[in-house]
């Protein structure tokens, strides 16, 4: 029986794919150009190689989502869906494919697992479903979107929750947060993030035009995906038809990142983040539900951890400044 991550080529769901590696399953990439690890930067699932499977599909392509996820049919457990085009300053400059990936490409994955009889599916959700609301969102607090990237996250709440419904698939909601770490490479990112993580990569002198009177919830990449496996492994009384936040739980400055990396490395790197908000959100989202219902307990809650990590990881790869 084999997991399904779909988008495991990308940062979360890759290592989601390690961590369900690493505890004994047979894993299943879809993902675009998904064929192989070969120039990927994915190291850290080399280990795992013999159990896990690829499939290069594009989710729009229904023709071949089906034949592909068909050649799997009676050996399913679950599929993780976790393809998306992310939040970001890019977002609304594509907005009919990028909500068509984000909401037609999941609703074809979800008629896929009703054809075929998946059981299970984890639909990788967003705080961005709480829109502008301020810090201390309960997964209580009303969804209400605030951008066009939020809103595909609360349809695909909605349709995949009544997917589930009319249909007995086990539906459940991981509400992710503001991610980084290592398998992302801070010069593929948008310019906050080179600002703050960058200089770990060797950036110099990136300036943020704002973002320096924020401060986000952001979580280091192996708690969310330990967020998620805890959440796949939940008993259905506890997480069927629910949604969880995953997150780090603490809201840390921006300008504390940038310092807290200049102290790491040593020297100032002349990243600077101008005034204001970079994301209109709040943080941090409230995990009590997740860690007292899931037992999700993030591990990297010191930001210095987190970054002292995503170094050593960039300095394995031969990346780090
Ligand atoms: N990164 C974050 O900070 C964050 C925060 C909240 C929620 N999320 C959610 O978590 C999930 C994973 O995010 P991520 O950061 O790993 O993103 P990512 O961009 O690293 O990965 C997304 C993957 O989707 C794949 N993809 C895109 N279009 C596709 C298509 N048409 N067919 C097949 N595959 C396609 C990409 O190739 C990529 O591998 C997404 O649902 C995202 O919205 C992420």
């Amino acid at each position: 029986m084999a997991i399904l991550v779909f988008g495991g080529m990308g940062h979360v769901g890759s290592w989601i794919a390690h961590d369900l590696l690493e505890a004994g399953e047979e894993v299943v990439i879809f993902d675009l150009g998904a064929r192989g690890l070969a120039g990927r930067g994915l190291d850290y699932l080399e280990p795992y190689a013999d159990r896990l499977s690829f499939e290069d599909v594009d989710i729009l392509d229904t023709h071949t989502l089906f034949e592909r996820m068909r050649a799997w049919e009676g050996r399913i457990d679950a599929v993780i869906f976790g393809v998306a085009v992310i939040a970001g300053p890019t977002f609304r400059l594509r907005p009919f494919r990028n909500i068509q990936v984000n909401t037609v490409g999941m609703i074809n994955v979800l008629e896929m697992c009703r054809i075929l009889g998946v059981p299970k599916f984890v639909n990788l959700s967003s705080g961005a479903v709480y829109g502008t609301a301020s810090g201390g969102q309960t997964e209580e607090t009303p969804a209400v979107a605030s951008d066009l990237y939020g809103a595909t996250k609360i349809a695909n709440e909605t349709l995949a929750s009544q997917y589930g419904n009319t249909y007995d698939i086990d539906v459940r909601h991981a509400r992710l947060y503001f991610v980084y770490g290592p398998g992302k490479l801070p010069s593929t990112m948008h310019v906050l993030y080179q600002a703050m993580f960058g200089p770990l990569q060797g950036l110099s002198d990136v300036a943020a035009a704002s973002g320096g009177d924020q401060g986000l919830d952001w979580t280091h990449v192996r708690d969310t995906a330990q967020g998620v496996v805890h959440l796949l492994r939940a008993p259905a009384e506890v997480a069927r038809g629910e949604a969880f936040n995953i997150s780090c739980g603490v809201s840390t400055p921006h300008q504390t990142i940038v310092d807290t990396v200049t102290d790491l490395l040593g020297r100032d790197s002349g990243m600077t983040l101008g005034a204001g908000r970079f994301f209109e959100r709040g943080a941090p989202l409230d995990i009590a539900k997740s860690v007292q219902g899931l037992g999700f307990a993030p591990r990297f809650t010191d930001i210095r951890d987190g970054l002292a990590d995503y170094h050593d990881w960039l300095k394995s790869v031969g990346q780090a400044g």
